[in-house]
């Protein structure tokens, strides 16, 4: 492993994963390429735009040609994709992007690559290919069951990458993370959507009752999960990065009003997301097996990424702007309206 294209590593994952992997490895070249797309924040790579080991381009990994010229012309040997369409609002109001990305730009991705003979091809996954779990915990050999256009298209993701492996005998490897959380992230997500709103004293349109559960896991220990099962994974194999920190939406708002010293009447029962699956878990015994150890508690974790969003207003507050106003006009102002009527 030399040469290590990192697609989608503007985002808020990926990014961490680029930041982890130009410290950590030296002697690696990280090429980071990006279609920058709304998600996409090249600020989220200020801090190693100067490393000799790291570059970025500009591309789409859908555009076939765009993506043989990166593969040649940095010599790459490894691919760990985090491109993707990521957000499940956004799924359901449109999907077409979601195919564009997650299914058809992960097969050229795959295929550029096997022809160019790459040594390693890690594909990362998300827990909700697993949809609802009622009990117990999802483990890797589970079967899929997707329930928004997001989680299908990730499902036909790493299903072409299982694919290229058992068809072809192509090193690919998968990963399925749980929700991540962490400073960087989009801000229309729950954690930095709620912590920003909360902090202009606006509503947090909550999903129905609240008490739908998800695992939640620190970014850095999302990447540093990736990172290992890239040097120590077994081809062919998927394995899930679980956080193991199952959390109410409603005890997680709860938790960011009182950290930014904000009252419960910001909080706002919005009619339900569609499909909207109530629980996620997954074990974490076959990554902590190749030596997984997360290192964040999650209630450290919150604080600290609340603190982020507060002395961080530089980043956030240019993107809620724009498209973004947009976005959330589609998806808020009916719901929130609805409550008044
Ligand atoms: P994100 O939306 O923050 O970032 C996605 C990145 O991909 C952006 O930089 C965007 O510009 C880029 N991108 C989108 N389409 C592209 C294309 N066609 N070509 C090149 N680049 C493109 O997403 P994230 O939260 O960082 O998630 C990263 C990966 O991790 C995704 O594959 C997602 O499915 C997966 N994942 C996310 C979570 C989570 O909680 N956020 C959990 C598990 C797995
Ligand atoms: P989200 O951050 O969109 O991640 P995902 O859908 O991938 O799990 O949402 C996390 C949970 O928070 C999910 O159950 C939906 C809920 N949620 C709300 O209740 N209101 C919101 O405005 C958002 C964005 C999410």
């Amino acid at each position: 492993m030399k040469n290590i294209l990192v697609t989608g590593g503007a985002g808020f994952i990926g990014s961490a994963f680029v930041r982890h992997m130009v410290a950590a490895y030296p002697d690696y070249n990280i090429i980071c390429y990006d279609k920058l797309t709304y998600a996409g924040n090249i600020d989220n790579l200020l801090s190693v735009s100067d490393e000799g080991n790291y570059r970025f381009e500009r591309g789409d990994i859908a555009d076939r040609a765009a993506v043989r010229h990166i593969l040649e012309i940095y010599c790459i040997d490894t691919i760990v994709n985090f491109a993707a369409e990521s957000h499940v609002d956004r799924s359901i109001l449109d999907p077409d992007a979601f195919i564009h990305t997650d299914v058809v730009g992960v097969y050229i991705l795959l295929d550029e690559g096997r022809k160019r003979g790459i040594k390693r091809f890690c594909q990362v996954s998300t827990d909700e290919v697993y949809g609802d779990i009622e009990a117990g915990h999802s483990s890797e050999d589970d079967r899929f069951l997707p329930n928004s256009p997001y989680a299908a298209s990730k499902a036909g993701g790493e299903l072409m990458a299982r694919a290229y492996h058992v068809t072809y005998g192509m090193d690919t490897i998968i990963t399925r993370g749980s929700n991540t959380y962490g400073p960087f992230q989009y801000p229309e997500k729950l954690v930095p959507f709620f912590t920003t709103e909360a902090l202009d004293d606006k509503p947090l349109p909550v999903y129905g009752d609240g008490k739908q559960i998800r695992d939640w896991l620190h970014v850095e220990d999302h990447a540093r999960g990736v990172d290992l099962v890239l040097h120590r994974g077994v081809a062919g194999e998927a394995y899930n990065l679980a956080g193991e920190n199952q959390r109410c939406n409603i005890d997680i708002t709860h938790r960011i009003l009182e950290l930014l010293g904000k009252p419960r009447s910001l909080i706002r029962h919005v009619p339900d997301r569609e499909g909207h699956d109530r629980r996620y878990a997954m074990t974490a015994e076959k990554a902590r097996a190749l030596g997984w150890q997360r290192q964040y508690d999650f209630d450290q974790g919150l604080e600290a990424t609340v603190d982020w969003y507060v002395s961080n207003e530089w980043w956030w507050r240019k993107i809620k702007t724009g498209e973004y106003l947009d976005f959330y006009k589609m998806q808020y102002a009916q719901r929130l309206a609805s409550l008044e009527a």
